[in-house]
């Protein structure tokens, strides 16, 4: 059997590398002419995490054209991972989605065999029906479930980590056309995969409200266990790590995306999140839960400033370690260290910052602003305060050492709570996110406040 791939972007490319690599022979489609040379060439289009090993593992059996028809006409299953930017009302572009469905339609048209299309893009729930089915329909010419299969099956990634949660699904998940259609699917994945998942199967729009489901109950973990970090750091003795550590062990709860730090970021959850808040608007339901899930995710950046501008001396330095929205991966998207560093940058402040994966697409954003660091160790040379927003292995080794100054001790505000306490401690003030050592400057930002209100109350009297 041979599969086209139509986007070799962040998603697409790792999947044509894995399953090309697994046996079957793959041509990739990109209107980006450089990712389509550089496939042929054996090279990795994207930044990801065993990428070019996968590439390298496929012998001959992946290519790529910038032709949708010609890889369709080849081909006998063509998966569509192309973006579904987010419109204004919060719900996804089905835009780039019917663009490569036109050309696939076309593809099928004379096509002998019953093709199978894939749709592996976000969609909002009724988009594969409503929009993708029609539109291959009249370019085909051709009948939904009759003439050509149609599957809406959405990966569960994580960047940095594509290729092994590809490879190792918690479950594979197919809206489906028809039975044939999405037993072929479910098929195709038994021999791409290593774990062999479970499967859940159902229609287009159970499946289209299961990824969106998902993904939001997830980001609500995360704003919940962020809410319960702000509480431990104004109780005496609380500790986020010990509340969420035993929550975790309910097996109705579970411990993962549990920890108490920063907001979420990256390319899918913060849309995922709100797409689910229009779909429940345009549905007359209300949304107040992730609606909430949102407003203390967007809550978090502001958060962390004031606590930095609470420890900064008068001229002083921000360093933010971690720019990416995530360990391992360069994009910056909604990234807890871009928007800290944009926050502080608002106010004015000198920040340094260091990534070791995202400096260029950092440089991208804040080339200019701030200055970039050539390692963890130069950025905190330079900085009174240091933040480590995003728990990359690196920042863990770090030592007291590298934070050891004379004169005035720095601050080091550890969200993820990675260093040692005690001997980091001992040569600086080591504040841990989500603890009561923030109490302290919670009470002084809330007095300052209350001083505030009352001289601007007296102020209007006056
Ligand atoms: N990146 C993630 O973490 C992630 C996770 C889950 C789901 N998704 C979803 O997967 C989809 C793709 O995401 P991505 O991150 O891989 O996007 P991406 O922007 O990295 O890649 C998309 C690729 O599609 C190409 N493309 C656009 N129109 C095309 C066309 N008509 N023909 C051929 N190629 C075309 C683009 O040039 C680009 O290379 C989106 O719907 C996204 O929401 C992404």
């Amino acid at each position: 059997m041979n599969i086209s791939i139509v986007g070799l972007g962040k998603l697409g490319s790792p999947m044509a590398a894995c399953f090309a690599a697994k046996g079957y022979r793959v041509i990739g489609v990109d209107v980006n002419e450089t990712f389509v040379q550089k496939i042929n060439a054996g090279k990795a289009p994207v930044v990801e995490t065993g990428l070019q090993e996968m590439i390298n593992k496929t012998e001959g059996r992946l290519s790529a054209t910038t032709s949708v028809i010609e890889a369709v006409k080849q081909t006998d299953a063509t998966f569509l991972i192309v973006p579904t930017p987010s419109e204004a009302s919060g719900a996804f572009s089905m835009k780039f989605v019917l663009d490569a469905a036109q050309a696939v339609g076309e593809g099928i048209k004379h096509k002998s065999g019953k093709h199978l299309i894939v749709l592996t893009s976000t969609v909002m729930p009724g988009d594969t029906k409503g929009q993708l089915l029609p539109a291959l329909e009249a370019a085909s010419g051709k009948k939904c479930g009759v003439d050509f299969g149609l599957c809406y099956s959405p990966e569960f990634i994580s960047l940095g980590s594509v290729i092994r949660d590809m490879l190792n699904p918690d479950f594979v998940l197919i809206g489906e056309s028809d039975p044939a259609s999405g037993e072929l699917l479910a098929s195709i994945y038994q021999k791409v995969t290593d774990n062999k998942p479970r499967v859940a199967r159902m229609s287009f729009v159970n499946a289209e409200l299961t990824k969106l489901a998902l993904n939001t109950f997830v980001t609500t973990k995360i704003s919940y266990a962020n809410f319960l970090a702000q509480l431990c750091e104004r109780l005496d003795g609380g500790n986020v790590d010990a509340v969420t550590s035993a929550l975790g062990l309910d097996t109705r709860i579970g411990s993962k995306y549990l920890k108490g730090s920063v907001a979420y970021g990256g390319p899918c959850f913060p849309r995922d999140n709100i797409a689910l808040c229009t779909l429940a608007r345009s549905l007359g339901v209300p949304a107040p839960l992730p609606e909430a899930t949102d407003a203390i995710n967007n809550m978090m950046a502001g958060r962390l400033k004031k606590i930095v501008e609470a420890c900064l001396p008068e001229r002083g330095t921000i360093a933010i370690l971690g720019v990416a929205y995530k360990p391992c991966t360069n994009v910056v998207e909604r990234g807890q260290g871009l928007e800290l560093a944009q926050a502080l940058l608002g106010e004015g402040q000198s920040v340094v910052i260091y990534d070791p994966d995202a400096m260029q697409t950092a440089q991208a954003q804040l080339k200019g602003k701030v200055t970039f660091a050539s390692s963890a160790r130069e950025g905190i040379q330079q900085a009174d305060v240091v933040v480590l927003c995003s728990p990359c292995r690196e920042f863990s080794q770090l030592t007291a050492s590298d934070f050891q100054r004379s004169g005035s001790p720095r601050t080091v505000l550890d969200c993820w709570r990675m260093l040692d306490r005690q001997s980091v401690g001992a040569v600086c003030q080591y504040l841990a996110l989500g603890t009561d050592d923030l109490r302290p400057i919670h009470r002084e930002t809330a007095n300052q406040q209350t001083t505030l209100r009352v001289s601007t109350k007296g102020a209007s009297a006056a």
